[in-house]
C-alpha cells in the first residue's frame, strides 16, 4: 500500500479481508506472509475514508433549462422552473439523471450522499424513483434521502401529510423550508411539523433553513432550539444558513451560543450560494455565505455540499468534493494553512458527521474498508489541485481506477511532462535552499 494517512505521516498499509479492514500497520519492505489478492501501490499519497456529499437535489439534477433557463439566476426563479419541469417528472426520467451523477460521484470517491427530495408532488414520483435506487445502489454507495418539501409544508396544499406520507414510505431525514413559507408564523410552525414527525418515526431533520439575504430571516434559532428540547440534537442539520452572513455581531454572538448548546450541524453549499445569493444586492454585494469560520471556531460542525449539479439553480457542476473544498477555502476565506486542510475534512469526516455514519464509516481496523487514495503530499496539497483519487474502494472492492495523464509541454527548447506535485516541490525546495543560503549569509555577515 504504501500510503500516509495524515499528512507527513509514516507509510502504512491497509490490510483487508472481507470487505473489512483487518489491520493498518507501518509499512515494511520485509516479505509479507502471504500475498493479497489485489494490491494497490500509493506511492506515498494519501489513503482516507471516502468523500461524503452532505447536500445534493438527485432529483432535479441534469435539467438544466428544462423547460426554461432561469434567467434572472435567482433561488426564486429557480423553484419557479423546477416547480414547471416537476409537471413531467416520471421514474425512469428521476431515475437515469440521478443515477448519472451517482456514478459521477462514486468516481470521484464520493461513497455516501445525502439527497434532497422534492415531496410537494401529491404522486411522490420522484421520492419512490429515488427510494428505488438507493436499494439498488446500495452494494456500492450509501444514498440518504431528504423529504423536502420544496414549496412548503404550510404553505403547500397537503404539504404537511405529504411529508409524513414520504416518511411513511421511508425517507431517512425529514426535511424543511421555514424561510419559503408564507409568514414568519407558517415557518416557524412547519419546523415543528417536521421536528414532530422526525421525533415520531426516529429520523433526523435536515431543514433548508435561512437560505435568503434578510437579516430578518431567523429562523436556525428556533430550528436549535427544537433540536435541543427534542433531544434530537446532532440529528439534526441546518443547510444553507445564508442570511447568518448578514446577521449583526450581537444577535450573532448570541446565535452561537445556541448552535453549539444544540449540537445541530450545518451545512454550507458554497459554489451555489455565491451564485444564487447577493443577487437582489447592489453593490457592495454580499458573499451570499454563512458564517463559516466563525461557527466552526465555535465549535459547531459545519461540512460542505454540492447543492445544485446543472438545474435550475445552477447550470454548471460536476459534483466534485474537491472543487467544493476549493471554492470554500476562497469563498469563506479559509486561506490559513490549517484552514485549507480542514476543508477537506468538510467534504469527508465532517459531512459523515451530518449524515450520522458513526462506526460505518472511518479508517480503523473491523470497519468498512471503504477509502480513497490520494495522489498527493498532504492535504492542502490535494485541495490546491484539486486531485481525483487515483483509486477509490468501497467495502474492500476496487470500484474506481484512474490512470495519470500527464501534460506533454514543449517549453522553450525543451521538452517534458508536467507534474503540479514535483513542480511544487521542487520549486519549494529551490526556495528553502535559498533562503537558509540567505540565513547563512546574513547569520554570517552579523557573527562576531
Ligand atoms: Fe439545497
Amino acid at each position: 500500500m504504501r500510503a500516509r494517512l495524515v499528512d507527513d505521516g509514516d507509510l502504512v498499509d491497509v490490510h483487508v479481508e472481507g470487505g473489512k479492514v483487518s489491520a493498518i500497520e507501518r509499512s515494511s519492505t520485509d516479505a509479507p506472509d502471504r500475498v493479497a489478492d489485489t494490491e494497490i501501490d500509493a506511492a506515498g499519497g494519501l489513503v482516507r475514508p471516502p468523500f461524503v456529499e452532505p447536500h445534493i437535489h438527485l432529483d432535479s439534477t441534469l435539467t438544466a433549462g428544462e423547460p426554461r433557463w432561469n434567467t434572472s439566476g435567482t433561488l426564486w426563479e429557480g423553484i419557479a422552473v423546477w416547480s414547471e419541469r416537476k409537471a413531467s417528472v416520471s421514474r425512469e426520467d428521476v431515475i437515469t439523471r440521478a443515477e448519472q451523477v451517482l456514478r459521477w460521484q462514486a468516481a470521484q470517491g464520493v461513497l455516501f450522499v445525502r439527497s434532497h427530495c422534492d415531496v410537494t408532488d401529491p404522486d411522490l414520483t420522484a421520492l419512490d424513483a429515488l427510494l428505488e435506487l438507493r436499494e439498488r445502489v446500495r452494494d456500492v454507495l450509501v444514498l440518504q434521502v431528504v423529504a423536502f418539501p420544496q414549496e412548503g409544508i404550510v404553505s403547500f396544499p397537503r404539504g404537511a401529510e405529504l411529508l409524513e406520507e414520504a416518511v411513511r414510505r421511508g425517507a431517512d431525514v425529514v426535511g424543511a423550508i421555514p424561510h419559503f413559507e408564507d409568514t414568519r408564523e407558517d415557518g416557524v410552525r412547519s419546523l415543528e411539523i417536521a421536528v414532530d414527525i422526525a421525533t415520531r418515526y426516529d429520523r433526523g431533520v435536515d431543514a433548508h433553513c435561512d437560505e435568503i439575504d434578510d437579516e430578518q430571516s431567523r429562523f436556525v434559532e428556533v430550528l436549535a432550539t427544537l433540536a435541543l428540547r427534542s433531544r434530537l440534537g446532532d440529528r439534526v442539520t441546518a443547510s444553507h444558513t445564508t442570511a447568518m452572513g448578514s446577521y449583526n455581531a450581537a444577535y450573532a454572538f448570541k446565535l452561537e451560543r445556541l448552535l453549539v448548546r444544540s449540537g445541530i450541524n450545518l451545512v454550507s453549499n458554497p459554489l451555489v450560494n455565491l451564485a444564487l445569493q447577493g443577487r437582489f444586492d447592489d453593490y457592495p454585494k454580499r458573499r451570499g455565505l454563512t458564517r463559516v469560520k466563525e461557527m466552526l471556531a465555535a465549535g459547531v460542525n459545519v461540512a460542505f455540499g454540492s447543492d445544485d449539479v446543472m438545474d435550475p439553480w445552477f447550470p454548471l457542476g460536476t459534483a466534485s468534493p474537491m472543487l467544493l473544498a476549493h471554492t470554500g477555502v476562497v469563498a469563506a476565506q479559509m486561506t490559513g494553512q490549517d484552514e485549507i486542510a480542514e476543508t477537506l475534512e468538510m467534504v469527508s469526516t465532517r459531512a459523515a458527521r451530518v449524515l450520522g455514519l458513526g462506526d460505518g464509516y472511518g479508517l480503523e481496523r473491523g470497519r468498512p474498508a471503504s477509502l480513497v487514495v490520494l495522489p498527493a503530499s498532504s492535504r492542502m496539497d490535494a485541495v490546491r489541485r484539486q486531485v481525483a483519487p487515483r483509486w477509490v474502494v468501497s467495502r474492500g472492492e476496487v470500484v474506481a481506477e484512474r490512470q495519470p495523464s500527464p501534460v506533454r509541454l514543449r517549453w522553450l527548447g525543451d521538452e517534458h511532462d508536467v507534474d503540479f506535485v514535483r513542480d511544487a516541490d521542487a520549486a519549494s525546495a529551490t526556495w528553502r535552499d535559498a533562503s537558509l543560503a540567505q540565513l547563512t549569509h546574513v547569520a554570517g555577515a552579523t557573527s562576531p
